[in-house]
């Protein structure tokens, strides 16, 4: 782990890649307590196409007053390609000196953090602490990240009202959550939404085994289904899935498909959201001070903890079997 040795007088922070519910508390606790110890506090406003840009300014401490319970962020957020290109990050690195900020906070996920990774790389004299900002979950090194709760409790609500109108009509329902690479809501909507299957990228499975999954649950006069489908998973778009097992199943009265989609990064945060956001971004700032770089400040078993960039990035969060287990028993 990298160790700055400058004293920081001015942080920037900045939102970056696909936002995530809470982000406006985590930028609201790192304002507050870098005014707490006399820092000098700045927004950079849509990530590393605003660094590159040069947009820049200073937060006063009535910025982040009543934006804890709002959804996105204020910051704004883009997926950055000029950031991956040398001159991108020069360009950044100019501007960051022409507003003489001493320390960056990254608020985000993979993306945000290989970025940050290469920067430090080039230019180590401007410390970087990462915050894990995705409703996916899926950075090693931290039980949770900013959004995650939000995101399933969002979807769960709305497995909740699909459950009625599948229930009614006895209907099949393959519903679609997000997660490109990873299975964690899609895993957690299952469980708390009672689904009858959940199909995730972490698992090789195949369309038999979901049919007679399903089978074994209609043999019991379930007459209507959920079953919760990762955008990542390795069988196919949601469509495909449907349809194959459309043509295998002659259980329901009729077969759907809902993609909750986007529905799912916005909205106000929830309460576990907004504390672990408060709780990062308030240490972020301690952390900086404290000398470290390279870094992501993460909850490990209800403490703080910090991982390497290059870990966070290179290693693969491990869904929890035992969970994993338990919810194909309770789906059938
Ligand atoms: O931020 C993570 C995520 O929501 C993924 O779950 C999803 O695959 C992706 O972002 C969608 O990104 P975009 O909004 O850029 O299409």
């Amino acid at each position: 782990m990298a160790k700055a040795t400058k004293e920081i007088k001015r942080i920037a922070v900045f939102t970056s890649g696909g936002d995530a519910p809470g982000m406006n508390a985590a930028v609201r606790a790192i304002v507050r307590n870098a005014f707490n110890n006399d820092l000098h506090i700045y927004g950079i406003m849509r990530g590393y196409e605003g660094m590159i840009d040069g947009n820049i300014r200073r937060l006063e401490t009535t910025d982040v007053g009543n934006i804890i319970h709002r959804g996105g962020t204020v910051l704004k957020t883009a997926r950055s390609q000029r950031f991956m290109t040398p001159e991108g990050r020069k360009q950044a690195y100019e501007n960051l000196v022409d507003n003489d900020i001493d320390a960056l906070i990254a608020i985000g996920g993979n993306g945000t953090f290989t970025g940050a990774m290469k920067f430090i790389e080039e230019y180590p004299d401007i410390p970087v602490v990462g915050i894990p900002g995705t409703i996916d979950n899926d950075l090693f090194g931290t039980d949770f990240t900013i959004g995650f709760d939000t995101a399933v409790n969002t979807a769960v609500q709305a497995v909740d009202k699909i459950r009625d109108t599948a229930d009614s009509h006895n209907r099949l329902f393959f519903v679609e959550v997000m997660g490109r690479h990873s299975g964690f809501i899609a895993l957690h909507t299952a469980i708390a939404g009672g689904a009858g299957g959940v199909l995730i990228p972490e698992e090789e499975t195949s369309i038999d085994d979901l049919v007679k999954l399903l089978k074994r649950g209609a043999k019991r006069a379930k007459l209507f289904s959920i079953v919760i489908v990762a955008e990542g998973n390795k069988m196919g778009t949601v469509y495909d899935i449907a349809h194959k097992v459309e043509e295998k199943i002659d259980l329901y009265d009729d077969i759907k498909v809902t993609v909750i989609g986007h529905l799912q990064r916005g909205g106000s945060p929830s309460t576990l959201d907004r504390v672990l956001a408060s709780v990062l971004g308030f240490t972020a700032v301690e952390a900086l001070m404290a000398g470290k770089s390279g870094v992501m400040v993460g909850i490990k078993n209800n403490n703080v903890d910090y991982t390497p960039f290059a870990e966070a990035i290179a290693k693969s969060k491990p869904l929890n079997k035992d969970l994993l287990r338990m919810a194909h028993i309770l789906a059938q």
